[in-house]
């Protein structure tokens, strides 16, 4: 097993296929006249180069991989990559996320390649409020319309990822989870996170994860469900029997201590944190002609000396330290 300084292993891989997206989320991807340039399609990890990569995560522990973007559906026959990745000996599960614009055409060719699990970004039930936080012309009607055939097809259960800021889509709250209650999705509130260069992050735009709780049980009482170390989220369970609900609480109660999650970007960078200043480049030695043993041999060096725990910090730190943006890691 390769383990960090803290004793973490290195069990989860989130590998961002893209950093282009067809949505521009205030939280992550923002419109801000000064566009972050996309990289060009040479410096991107061909699939192959992703199968390879995820091959040699497998063999060093890894059981799950996360395909994330950008937008990962924006690229072109992801399915390819899906159904390479489905042969790999040992790799567990693979999981998407996606903004849902493009699921109604692909969620089935998805799951007939073999993709376990499906998580859909979904943070507003109005149409006005949608559109203008993800600032495209893809109108939730889409979206749900994508959510509901990647039901039908099979995926189950779906969760949806809302991200919530103070003031912005509170309102939401209830909504969301009334929708998903119906629907037998499991919602997952987010604390908004001061990830990237430039979504304006300010202390008071986070709602705590308790208080959303608490909006919700006064509605639909809820119980915890216990969770295991490595969990990102708290799910809670309604009494009433329609379901759970789930919440991300990373910026009010940080869970480094069990994160065993790695992450590559579309450039072949391997990140070890969120909120990392820089990756270090995997795609490089591959193109060089290094050999699986010696790509393992660097992953598992890096993974050695990893010391970070951001969220644990964040209180803690007083400067604004440079990191990667979430459109380049995939959340
Ligand atoms: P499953 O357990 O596979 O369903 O996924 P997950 O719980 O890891 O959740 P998902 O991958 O959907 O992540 C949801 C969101 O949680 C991400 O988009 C991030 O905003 C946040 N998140 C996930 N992993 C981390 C992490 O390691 N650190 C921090 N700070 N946030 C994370
Ligand atoms: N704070 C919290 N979550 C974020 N995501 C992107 N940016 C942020 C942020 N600033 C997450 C959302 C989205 C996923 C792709 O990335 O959960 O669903
Ligand atoms: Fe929004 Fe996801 Fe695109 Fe970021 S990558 S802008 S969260 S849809
Ligand atoms: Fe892991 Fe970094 Fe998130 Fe902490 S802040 S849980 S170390 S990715």
């Amino acid at each position: 097993m390769v383990v960090d300084t803290l004793n973490r292993p290195l069990r989860s891989l989130r590998l961002s296929v893209t950093d282009r997206c067809n949505f521009h989320c205030t939280y992550c991807n923002p419109r801000t006249g000064r566009e972050i340039s996309f990289i060009p399609h040479s410096q991107i990890l061909a699939y192959e180069e992703m199968e390879r990569l995820v091959r040699i995560f497998v063999s060093l522990g890894v059981k799950k991989v996360r395909l994330t973007g950008g937008e990962p559906l924006i690229r072109r026959d992801l399915i390819a990559l899906v159904s390479q990745l489905r042969r790999i000996q040992g790799l567990r599960e693979i999981a998407l996320t996606t903004n849902g614009s493009m699921l109604e055409e692909q969620a089935l060719l998805l799951r007939e390649a073999g993709l376990n699990r499906l998580t859909v970004s979904l943070d507003s039930m109005d149409p006005e409020r949608f559109h203008r936080f993800v600032d495209s012309d893809v109108p939730l009607e889409k979206v749900l319309r994508g959510i509901a055939v990647a039901q039908k097809v099979g995926f189950y259960p779906i969760k949806l990822n809302c991200v919530m800021q103070r003031g912005v889509n509170e309102d939401d709250i209830i909504p969301l989870a009334e929708y998903a209650r119906r629907e037998g999705h499991v919602l997952r509130f987010i604390e908004f996170m001061d990830a990237g260069s430039g979504n304006d992050w300010k202390l008071d735009r986070v709602v705590p994860s308790s208080e959303v709780a608490k909006r919700i049980h006064e509605v639909w009482p809820l119980e915890a469900i216990p969770a295991p170390g490595n969990a990102v989220a708290q799910d809670w369970r309604y009494l009433d029997g329609e379901g759970e609900v789930g919440f991300i609480a990373s910026v009010t109660q940080p869970f480094c201590q069990g994160c065993d999650r790695a992450r590559i970007s579309a450039e072949g960078r391997l990140y070890t944190c969120l909120f990392a200043a820089s990756g270090m480049s995997l795609r490089d030695p591959m193109r060089a002609g290094a050999s699986d043993e010696e790509l393992a041999q660097l992953i598992t060096q890096r993974w050695n000396i990893r010391d970070d725990r951001y969220s644990e910090r964040r209180s803690e730190l007083t400067e604004r330290l440079p990191r990667v943006e979430m459109h380049h890691i995939g959340g």
